[in-house]
This record gives structure tokens, C-alpha cells and sequence, in this order.
């Protein structure tokens, strides 16, 4: 009998002894690294894993897309959620949730909203995925939330940014309608 289970619990371990060598692919993800820009399409940068993320030159220019994310930004969420994603007593610190939510996370609370039923106030993160000022601008304004939370971009207007790239001009008309 003991020989058995042992025999099992061999074949048991092999399978995952197996898996352990995705370890080092997850782990490069946690790394400081894991918004570097690895890619660019059409002024849109993006991540290893696809994912938008932003662009910071070494002089401090930032990419497009950040910097009309920190206009949409300004322009919709600060009056809850602080200038700049700071937070406020009206909604929470978006740099700080940035730093675990994921950008299908991301995309899903704000398209679909959300209600904080436990808390003592009423808390509401309106629903915003018939908002063409927001929904026409989503990966922008998570492009900017994600360079605040990384650290990468102070508060208040980047400085300095980078021309808007044609497909953005395109993009907008589309998303945007007549
Ligand atoms: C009317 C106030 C209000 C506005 C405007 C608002 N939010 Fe929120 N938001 C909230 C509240 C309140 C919560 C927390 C809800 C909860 O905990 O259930 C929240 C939660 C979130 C979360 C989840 C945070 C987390 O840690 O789980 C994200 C992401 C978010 N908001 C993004 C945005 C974006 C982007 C905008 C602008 C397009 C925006 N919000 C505009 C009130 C607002």
C-alpha cells in the first residue's frame, strides 16, 4: 500500500515540478519594469502583455496619450477622485488602486460603475459606458492613472508631450461621431 501512494504521490509531483518552470515569466511581470513600453502602435504604446501604458522621455516629455489622459482626467474624474488621482473623501486614490487593479479591472468599473453598498455613506462610482467624453478616451486616461501611480508623472500638466499622432486625430473622429 505505502508503495503505491508513493508511487502516486511521485506522479502527482512531477506534473507540477513541471509547471514551476513558468515561474520565472510570472515573476518578471512584478518586476519595476512591468508598464515598460515595449511597443508602439500608431503613437499607442504598450506592454509586454498588450496593455497600454505610457512613454516618459528622459527630459520628461510625455507620450500623447498621457497627456490627454491627464486632460480627461482633469476634466471628468478629479471631482471625486481628486486632481490628479490623488483621491478625495468622495472617492478613493486612483493611484493607489492602479497599483494592483488590472487594465480589465480598470475598463469594466468605469464602463460599468459601481456601489459601495457596505460603506456608511453613499458611494457611487457613476457608470460612464454611454459617455463619449470618457469612453472615446479610456485608454488615455488609464495611461495617465497608471504614470501617477507608477510615480513616473507628477501632479498638474506635463510639461511637456509629444505631437498627436494621426491615428489619434482618426481615432477621435470616429469614436466621437459628427
Ligand atoms: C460621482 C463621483 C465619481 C466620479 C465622477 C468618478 N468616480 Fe470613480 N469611484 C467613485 C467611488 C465612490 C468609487 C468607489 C466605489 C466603491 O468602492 O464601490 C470609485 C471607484 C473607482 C475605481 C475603482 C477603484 C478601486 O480601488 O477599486 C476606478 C478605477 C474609478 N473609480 C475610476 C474612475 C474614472 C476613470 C473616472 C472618470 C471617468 C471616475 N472614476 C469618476 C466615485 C466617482
Amino acid at each position: 500500500m505505502m508503495k503505491i501512494s508513493r508511487c502516486l504521490a511521485l506522479a502527482l509531483a512531477l506534473p507540477l515540478l513541471g509547471s514551476a518552470g513558468g515561474v520565472p515569466a510570472h515573476a518578471a511581470d512584478q518586476g519595476p519594469s512591468k508598464s515598460a513600453a515595449v511597443k508602439n502602435v500608431d503613437g499607442l504604446y504598450l506592454d509586454a502583455k498588450g496593455n497600454p501604458t505610457y512613454k516618459i522621455a528622459p527630459d520628461g516629455t510625455v507620450d500623447w496619450h498621457t497627456f490627454s489622459g491627464f486632460r480627461r482626467f482633469n476634466g471628468t474624474c478629479e471631482v471625486c477622485h481628486g486632481p490628479d488621482g490623488a483621491g478625495s473623501s468622495f472617492g478613493p486614490d486612483l493611484t493607489n488602486s492602479l497599483k494592483t487593479m488590472s487594465y480589465d479591472d480598470f475598463t469594466a468599473t468605469v464602463v460599468a460603475g459601481r456601489t459601495n453598498v457596505s460603506a456608511s455613506q453613499d458611494l457611487v462610482m457613476p457608470t460612464f459606458g454611454t459617455n463619449k467624453n470618457v469612453m472615446c478616451y479610456l485608454n488615455d486616461i488609464y495611461v495617465y492613472l497608471r504614470a501617477r501611480s507608477d510615480g513616473v508623472v507628477g501632479r498638474g500638466r506635463p510639461q511637456h508631450h509629444e505631437e498627436k499622432p494621426p491615428a489619434a486625430i482618426k481615432a477621435e473622429n470616429e469614436c466621437m461621431g459628427p
